[in-house]
């Protein structure tokens, strides 16, 4: 598993933890940005985290700004992309199993390291279930492809 994370500088100092987990948990990631607390928008960092999503190369993103709320609608904008802002572990886990979200987003003025974790943990150990799910998600690829 591959994952590509990315932030903007409200998101820089949590990214920075996560990385962090990530790295205890032996897991392999790549950080697309940005790499200080230096002020920068938010879709550029989610068009960097999607394209490397969409390439195959990573199985799933994270991105994190302030609120998590940028990162999620600027990612949504972007075809295949199923960007999930949670916010407890519960979410996380639905994300991937009923949504099968690609990518994960957080706020870090919301929650804390700790809380991102196991929200991350939850991400990344849950598979999509398929079945009515899946019918569900069809429906939406054909609004999408309209
Ligand atoms: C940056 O101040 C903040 O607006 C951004 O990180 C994010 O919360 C936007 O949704």
């Amino acid at each position: 598993m591959k994952v590509a994370l990315g932030s903007d500088h409200a998101g820089y100092l949590l990214k920075e933890s996560i990385i962090g987990y990530l790295h205890t948990s032996k897991r392999s990631c790549e950080d697309f940005g940005v790499f200080n607390e230096d002020s920068a928008d938010y879709p550029d960092i989610a068009a960097l985290v999607v394209g490397a999503v969409l390439s195959g190369e990573y199985e799933c993103g994270i991105l994190i700004c302030g609120t998590g709320i940028g990162m999620s609608i600027a990612a949504n904008k972007h075809k295949k992309i199923r960007a999930a802002l949670c916010g407890e572990a519960y979410s996380a886990h639905c994300a991937r199993k009923h949504n099968d979200a690609n990518i994960l987003t957080m706020g870090s003025r919301v929650i804390g390291p700790g809380l991102a974790a196991e929200i991350v943990e939850a991400f990344l150990t849950t598979s999509f279930e398929g079945g009515r799910h899946k019918r569900r998600l069809d429906k939406i690829i054909e609004v999408e492809n309209k």
